[in-house]
């Protein structure tokens, strides 16, 4: 494992890692340190076939308070075109494998964006989600704008962006930002718990099957259809497929292995 300073790791024996943001100092801001060992973590994730299901949480009383004010006041408009950040967030955005968030307390800007690039959030009944940057002059700057819309519908996007107005976890959950809400001394276990149900499933079937959820964001329906049909059917020459039914019909575990 790698030397990280501003996330750390831990693996479980079921296919979980979770990745913890760690700069309590700073609300976990997202420095562009901290983005670039979330990506390398995400890049080992990728490549480590025991990982199924990666949970990335905060602490119990806060996910992170967006990107780093103090790192962005320092870069002007050539050196944020230059800026390495945007490579980070696509390693992010384009890992494969499922993700799950943990979310506690304040989950803002920068934070709502990366907790948004997660594929379901569970979050603890202190959150508060926002996209802020308005306060600041700014505009959200990783998704916060395109994400969000299609997420909640445009009318509470354009209140959470041009207000910077917070909601909180009764509101995320009745929205769609969030899958459940627990107490927030239970999230993180409740994420772990999701994630090894998931991390227990065939990778290739969770990877096609998170393609394509993904993909209907970019396609018409007719496109996504095809897409789904041929994943289908891909997926019927895979033993992991004939495990799944084998096991069925045996009354049985499945015991998958990505073949
Ligand atoms: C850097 C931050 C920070 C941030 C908090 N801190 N948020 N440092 N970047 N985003 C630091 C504070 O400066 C302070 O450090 C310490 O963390 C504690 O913060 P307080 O403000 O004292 O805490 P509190 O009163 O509890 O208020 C919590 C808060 C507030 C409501 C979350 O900190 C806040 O409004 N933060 C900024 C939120 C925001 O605007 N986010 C959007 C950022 S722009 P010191 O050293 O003074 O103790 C963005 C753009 C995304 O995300 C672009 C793409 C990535």
């Amino acid at each position: 494992m790698r030397d990280y300073s501003d996330i750390t790791i831990e693996s479980d024996d079921k296919g979980v890692r979770v990745i913890r943001l760690n700069r309590p100092e700073a609300h976990n801001a997202l420095r562009t340190h901290l983005l670039a060992e979330l990506a390398d973590a995400l890049s080992a994730a990728q490549q480590n076939d025991a990982i199924g299901c990666i949970v990335i949480t905060g602490s119990e009383t806060l996910f992170a308070a967006g990107a780093d004010i103090k790192e962005m006041a320092q870069l002007d408009a050539v050196a944020l075109w230059k800026d390495q950040r945007p490579l980070h967030w696509k390693s992010i955005r384009e890992f494969t494998k499922p993700v799950v968030a943990a979310v506690n307390g304040y989950c803002l800007g920068g934070g709502f964006e990366l907790a948004m690039h997660a594929d379901i959030l569970i979050a603890g009944s202190n959150a508060q989600f926002g996209q802020p940057e308005i306060n600041l002059g700014i505009i959200p700057g990783a998704g916060g704008t395109q994400r969000l819309v299609r997420t909640v519908g445009k009318s509470l996007a354009m209140k959470m962006v041009l207000s910077g107005e917070f909601i909180n976890a009764q509101q995320a959950l009745a929205a769609g930002i969030a899958a459940e809400i627990t107490q927030p001394e239970n999230t993180l276990r409740c994420a772990i718990q999701l994630a090894q149900k998931i991390a227990c499933k065939s990778p290739i079937a969770l990877r096609l099957a998170k393609e394509l959820v993904l993909k209907s964001y970019e396609t018409t329906l007719e496109q996504g259809l095809d897409a789904e049909r041929k994943s289908f059917v891909f997926l019927a020459a895979t033993d992991d497929r004939n495990e799944g039914i084998s096991a069925f019909l045996e009354k049985r575990e499945p015991r998958f292995t990505g073949q």
